[in-house]
């Protein structure tokens, strides 16, 4: 009974969020809607390319320095992935630098407490079975908007000359002569993360692979970039088709991260929503090219003029947006992760139009709550039909994932009155310092603790 008292108690004063028993503390947004977005909003560094990059430096036991590497949950979780192989991993947020120490390493596994917080933690097995020639990597289980298997990273391992067996959920990886040979093998459908693990494995391989249905993404090729100035042999660098020489060592690299191309396309529908009409919206640190054409074209027909210059974008959003609907698919198709965010737009525009998701076909979590703020959007199999131009209205939403999340964020910012976004954890794992960047650009933003526990008052 004393301890049953005591010991969350104390604990209470150690980690208040965490252990008081009746308590369950987390971070919500809440924005005030109807504050025009002016000025300027500068983009972070890629996510998903910064995970690729860092374990792409596990392959060397030279130093490797990547810039420009946002500081975000999912690369927090991923330093603490690399470090449990015995490498010295060093992140400066405010710099936004990263170093890896990959000397020699002491251990070839990624434990399941670690995986199960992030799937690209998967990467492992190709930068372990790279390096090592041995892995044992936790299977990465479910993911909130349905499966998301990882097969095709298992056979491509195995194409590549890898022993495979699976135990209690991890997958136990090694090649018989200590080295992957290499080998042929075709992705279908395309995948971004099964490309990245086998370019992991092939480039130390002892002899050469062919990876036919590539992912053509620019964080693959990014990453093959990386590669290459680390001295591996990669032939049909953007292509569907990529040929690998494998070499006897690879060495280490200063490396710079691209900027993010999510939170690019998020940014310009911010603007198209949120921005005053006729007013442009700056978005500077971007890489448009990396968006691709078929997201560009769906934006410009939506009435919003897009100048680049360089690094810089700006967004010029018309008085009234046309509805125009889109299909995800692979690049330079329409990226999965704005489908979420496209459906804001949607839903201010003048018309109906729908949204049609080919990659992941349960991917919209985030519909039911945006139903709750007046949204009329129904899911029908794998598509949205979205009404436009409902007024929206302030309420208390859930964020489900990452990407959803941020189209709560955005529905707000056009809404009647308050809205509550919780369970925003999801948000940071993806996107740097958002509320700040917003609230600078004229956006009424603020983070806040909350009870998720609590009773209403
Ligand atoms: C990456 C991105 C994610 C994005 C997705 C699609 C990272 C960290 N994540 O995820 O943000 O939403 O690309 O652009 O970069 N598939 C299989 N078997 C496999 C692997 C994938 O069938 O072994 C299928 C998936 O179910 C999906 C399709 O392939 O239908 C594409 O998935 P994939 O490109 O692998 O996504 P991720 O790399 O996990």
């Amino acid at each position: 009974m004393t301890l049953q008292i005591r010991i969350p108690y104390l604990a209470a004063r150690i980690h208040p969020r965490t252990y008081y028993p009746h308590r369950h503390v987390m971070d919500k947004l809440v924005i005030r809607g109807g504050h025009p977005l002016q000025g300027t909003l500068p983009v972070s560094g890629s996510k998903n390319t910064a995970l690729a990059l860092m374990s792409a430096a596990l392959l060397t036991p030279e130093p490797v320095l990547l810039r420009h590497i946002p500081d975000l949950k999912d690369i927090r979780t991923f330093c603490r992935v690399m470090e449990r192989t015995g490498a010295d991993v060093t992140f400066d947020p405010v710099a936004h630098t990263l170093r890896v120490d990959a000397g020699p390493l002491s251990r070839t596994e990624a434990p399941y407490e670690l995986v199960k917080r992030m799937r690209a933690s998967f990467y492992m097995l190709g930068a372990l079975l790279g390096r090592s020639g041995e892995a044992r990597v936790s299977l990465p289980g479910g993911c909130a908007w349905g499966p998301r298997p990882v097969d095709l990273h298992i056979q491509g391992m195995k194409a590549l000359g890898a022993d495979i067996s699976l135990e209690k959920g991890y997958v136990v990886a090694h090649a018989p002569k200590g080295r992957l040979t290499g080998g042929d093998f075709t992705l279908s459908p395309s995948s971004v993360g099964a490309t990245i693990n086998f370019l992991l494995g092939a480039v130390t391989a002892s002899g050469r692979s062919r990876l036919h249905g590539a992912a053509t993404e620019p964080d693959v090729v990014e990453f093959c970039h990386m590669l290459t100035a680390m001295g591996a042999r990669i032939d049909g660098l953007g292509s569907r088709t990529l040929l690998i020489t494998g070499v006897d060592a690879l060495g280490g690299v200063s490396f710079d991260n691209c900027p993010d191309r999510i939170e690019l396309g998020t940014f310009m529908i911010a603007a198209a929503i949120a921005g005053l009409p006729e007013q442009p919206v700056t978005l500077t640190h971007a890489r448009p090219e990396h968006l691709g054409r078929v997201f560009m074209q769906a934006f410009e027909q939506t009435g919003c003029k897009v100048r680049v210059d360089g690094s810089t974008v700006e967004v010029v959003p018309p008085r009234v947006l046309t509805p125009v609907s889109i299909a995800t698919n692979v690049y330079p198709g329409f990226p999965t992760d704005l489908q979420a965010q496209w459906t804001i737009l949607l839903a201010c525009a003048d018309g109906n139009a729908k949204v049609l998701e080919t990659i992941y076909h349960d991917r919209f979590k985030h519909i039911p709550e945006l139903r709750r703020m007046g949204i009329n959007a129904v899911v029908v199999g794998n598509e949205v039909v979205v009404e436009g131009g409902n007024p929206m209205e302030g309420t208390a939403v859930m964020s489900t994932d990452l990407r959803a999340s941020v189209s709560l964020v955005l529905a707000g910012m056009v809404a009647r009155g308050e809205t509550h976004v919780l369970r925003i954890y999801h948000l940071d794992r993806g996107y740097e310092r958002l509320e700040q960047k917003l609230s600078a650009a004229g956006i009424d933003v603020r983070r806040e603790p909350y009870d998720e526990w609590a009773d209403p008052a």
